[in-house]
């Protein structure tokens, strides 16, 4: 016969009670010889199990909720019924609505989208995996992708997970890099239709005549100089766009710079009749890549020249600013840009007018090129204009 005392009857009872309502960290403790130690002691080496393996079962649940809380992507988990198990809170942000709010209730109540709940259903039904691209208006516009796949328990879906990613981006640059792909090709073809349909016309016979074989030649070489422009302006961009491109910085000296690079425009300035002034001190010293600085200044100066009027006049100079930059303006009295028009020209290909600049034998190339060698070297650049009176472009370089 085995009796267990009252006293530890009660004393088990009152464990298991403690354990019941959750608290692991009791044992009964009793270590008397005999039957009643050893069931005592069985007991506490199950509860010691059992708490262990509470424990790595909490320890998971941490980790996969601080993955979830912590998760770029949304995600949305839905029982077999339709109703919302959990959200995290990307999802909860994308949504606009709060866990609290959500969970428990129809998909559909909760998140008023009839795409999405459509593809649940779709994948509740067959287990398949379904993905779809959703806009929404939150309140800017943002594009994502939204992948849901079954949950199986036993081989039968319980459930459907939802996994929402943010393509904004992706699209964006997807759309920057088609749209320079057609520019590209847009600005080649323009060139070389000319220059085709000049050979065939000298070809045809055009070649005898003596009134205009020379001129149908100075297109064509006018042409192809367009051609040679554009290609040395989109293999500088696409040097400059490189990842990790190494500038070769040293001390330069700014005047020197604007100097050179001025002496290349001479004949320009001479035949429009411009004064060109480099005011700039000469002791101004920063550390940059000196090729790099001196095509800034040759392409500024370029359309100081290009675009201004006859007697114009061009003034170049800097100033130290309060964060130890040195801020270079480049002033003219052109023909000035429109304001709704100025944020757009440091954009490639971008032009006020495409005609004039296309005579001009710009390839709108320039100003993106100036702005990628400005911000490598840790500067900025900016533009100022009047309609009519001029423009100023101010660009900032670290000493
Ligand atoms: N100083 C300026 N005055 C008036 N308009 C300007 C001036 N600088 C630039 N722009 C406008 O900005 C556009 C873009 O300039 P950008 O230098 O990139 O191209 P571009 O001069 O036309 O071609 P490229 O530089 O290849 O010769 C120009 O076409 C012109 O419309
Ligand atoms: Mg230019």
């Amino acid at each position: 016969m085995f009796f267990l005392r009252a006293k530890y009857i009660r004393r088990i009872i009152a464990v298991l009670e403690e354990i019941e309502k959750g608290n692991l960290q009791q044992r009964i403790n009793i270590y008397s010889k005999g039957a009643s130690g050893r069931l005592c002691q069985a007991i506490d080496r199950g509860i010691s199990a059992l708490s262990a393996q509470i424990n790595v079962l909490r320890k998971e649940a941490a980790k996969g909720n601080a993955i979830l809380t912590n998760m770029v992507e949304g995600v949305i988990a839905i029982g077999s019924d339709g109703r919302i198990l959990s959200l995290n809170p990307t999802a909860e942000k994308v949504f606009n609505i709060r866990k609290q709010d959500a969970e428990g209730r129809l998909f559909l109540e909760a998140i008023r989208n009839n795409d999405i709940s459509e593809i649940i259903n779709r994948v509740l039904k067959s287990g398949e995996p379904l993905a779809i691209e959703l806009t929404l208006i939150l309140p800017v516009q943002k594009v994502f992708r939204i992948n849901a796949s079954a949950i199986f328990e036993n081989n039968s879906v319980s459930g459907c997970v939802l996994v929402i990613h943010d393509i904004t981006q992706m699209r964006r640059l997807e759309k920057v890099r088609s749209d320079f792909v057609a520019n590209v090709s847009h600005e080649l073809k323009t060139p070389l239709t000319s220059i085709k349909g000049f050979v065939e016309t000298l070809l045809e016979g055009a070649i005898d005549d003596k009134e205009n074989n020379r001129e149908f030649l100075r297109i064509i070489q006018e042409q192809a100089g367009r051609l040679d422009a554009l290609s040395r302006g989109l293999l500088d961009l696409a040097s400059l766009e490189e990842q990790g491109i190494a500038l070769k910085k040293e001390r330069v000296n700014l005047k020197e710079l604007a100097d050179n690079a001025l002496i290349a425009f001479e004949a320009e300035l001479k035949k429009k009749e411009i004064e060109a002034e480099n005011e700039m001190a000469d002791n101004l010293l920063v550390s940059a890549d000196k090729n790099k600085i001196e095509q800034v200044f040759a392409n500024l100066i370029d359309n100081a020249v290009k675009f201004n009027r006859q007697r114009g006049s061009i003034s170049i100079y800097a100033e130290e600013t309060a964060d130890n930059k040195i801020k270079v303006t480049v002033k003219d009295t052109g023909l000035g840009i429109p304001a709704k028009e100025l944020p757009r020209v440091f954009e490639r290909f971008y032009r006020v007018d495409k005609a004039r600049s296309r005579s001009l034998g710009g390839t709108g190339l320039g100003l993106s090129i100036v702005k990628h060698i400005i911000e490598l070297h840790g500067g900025s650049i900016e533009a100022e204009s009047s309609e009519g009176i001029g423009s100023e472009f101010f660009f900032t370089l670290p000493k």
